[in-house]
Order: C-alpha cells, then structure tokens, then sequence
C-alpha cells in the first residue's frame, strides 16, 4: 500500500492541557509532513482544537458509545466528540474490549455510530499472548474483523484498522517486521475475500510498543499504511522523531512507485 502514512498518538488516560500546547508548539514550528493525530482523553478535545486548529495535527478521541444520545450516564457520544473537530475515534481498543467487555457488536454499533457523524474509525483487532500460543491469532481476527465486513459493506474504505496484538502494548517488545507483514497480510487477505474491491482502501495500522528505535523497521514495510503509538506518543519530541520516520517512509514509496 503506498501513501501517506498515518501516525496516531493514543494518550489512553494520560495528558494534560499544558501537554497539548507543548504538541502544538512543536507542530508549528518542526513539522515533517506525514499526516498525523493524537487521540486525547475527552475533556481534552476543546484544548486540543484551540491548539491544533493551526497546526497540521489533528485530533480525535480513544472511545464513543454505541448510542447516539440519552440516558447513559459517563459516555460520550460521537457526535459530540465530533462538535470538537476531531477527525478521528479509536474503537475496540483491548483495553476497552478486556477491561470493559467489550463485544464485537458492541464495537460495530460504535463504528457505525462514528461514521455516521463523519468521524473516522480507528478499529483495534488482536490477538492475546495466549491466543498467539495456541495458534489462534487467524481464527481471532477473522472473528473480530468479519461482523464489521458484514454490517459496514460499501463504507469499510471509511474505516482504518489497527492490528495491535495485545502482548505488544506496553511491553516494550514490538512485534518482529515479519510477523507484522504476515498479520497484516492476513488482514488484508479476510477483508478482500469478504468486501472485495472495497478492502483495498482500508488503511491498515500496526500499533504495540512502536517507538522512535524501531519505528523506521515498521514504518518501511509496504503493508504498514501507518502506527498507533501509546507510551512514545506522550513525549513530544518522540512523536516528531516517528513522525519524521513516517514522512520518510511515505517519500520513499512515493517515489519507488514514480
Ligand atoms: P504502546 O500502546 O505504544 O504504549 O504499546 C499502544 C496502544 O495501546 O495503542
């Protein structure tokens, strides 16, 4: 896949408003020229859209609910994330689907939810470290991916996948560059043999200890269209430096395909 590659900052529940105009600064003055995001805590996303309104970043939010209003006290609808400008929602993160319980279901509504207001999805699939033990990361992604094929159809090329194995978040240890190939190639393959011509605009992300080490081994593969990145993505000049990393692997490809 060539193209700009997409780098997504995810904050989980850390940041602050001064960490946002600390981005912003930096993203005014030192931009590389990928297209890049940070999806911030909710009570962060006025700050975010007065700071990053002038910058190239932009900026989205790490859930939404799977109703468009009403009676559900503590979520937040993507309407209303979108009334902040974001650009993006992360969806089904494992740490929404563990530590929330998450199903399937659960996260298409959301999806559909956030497409429906113009947002773009970042849907998170992946398998477990047990799961990866007993051969099952296929069988785990084909499920977590096929009720999305299914009820989405013609508007899965809205959609970005993120395929981040969950014994790679925050471990330190992201996964090795074959293996993200042969993952990734895995999901491109399901989403092409269910949706057809429409899968192959779907954006596919790695994300799992992506840092500013290792983020060019990731970053060059064809099949990387870009990297969600957590623990990195707080540390501003980090970000710039696998930013810069992604212009370059873009330009590369850009130019290869010349
Ligand atoms: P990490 O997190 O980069 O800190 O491993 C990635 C994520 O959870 O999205």
């Amino acid at each position: 896949m060539s193209g700009v590659k997409l780098v997504v900052g995810n904050w989980k529940m850390n940041g602050s408003s001064a960490q946002v105009r600390a981005f912003a600064d930096l993203a005014s003055r030192d931009w590389p020229g990928c297209e890049a995001a940070l999806c911030v805590p909710h009570p962060l996303l006025a700050a975010a859209q007065a700071a990053f309104a002038a910058t190239p970043l932009r900026w989205g939010a790490q859930d939404c609910s799977s109703e468009e209003e009403g009676a559900f006290t503590g979520d937040v609808s993507a309407r209303l994330i979108r009334e902040f400008g974001a650009r993006y929602v992360i969806v089904g993160h494992s740490e929404r689907r563990i530590g929330h319980d998450e199903t399937d279901g659960q996260i298409v509504a959301k999806v559909q939810r956030a497409l429906a207001v113009g947002l773009t999805p970042i849907v998170c699939v992946g398998e477990k470290a047990e799961e990866r033990d007993g051969e099952q990361t296929a069988m785990v992604l084909r499920r977590q991916l096929l009720q999305l094929v299914r009820a989405l159809g013609r508007d899965l090329p809205s959609i970005v996948v993120a395929y981040e194995p969950v014994w790679a978040i925050g471990s330190g240890d992201a996964a090795a560059p074959g293996m993200i190939d042969f993952t990734l190639g895995f999901i491109a393959d399901t989403l092409a043999f269910h949706a057809g011509a429409a899968a192959s605009g779907v954006r596919i992300l790695y994300g799992g200890s992506v840092n500013r080490r290792n983020a060019a081994a990731i970053l060059s593969r064809k099949l990387v269209a870009g990297v969600l990145v957590g623990g990195a993505a707080l540390l501003p000049a980090d970000f710039i430096e696998i930013c810069k990393t992604a212009a370059r692997c873009s330009n590369l490809e850009t130019s290869e395909a010349a």
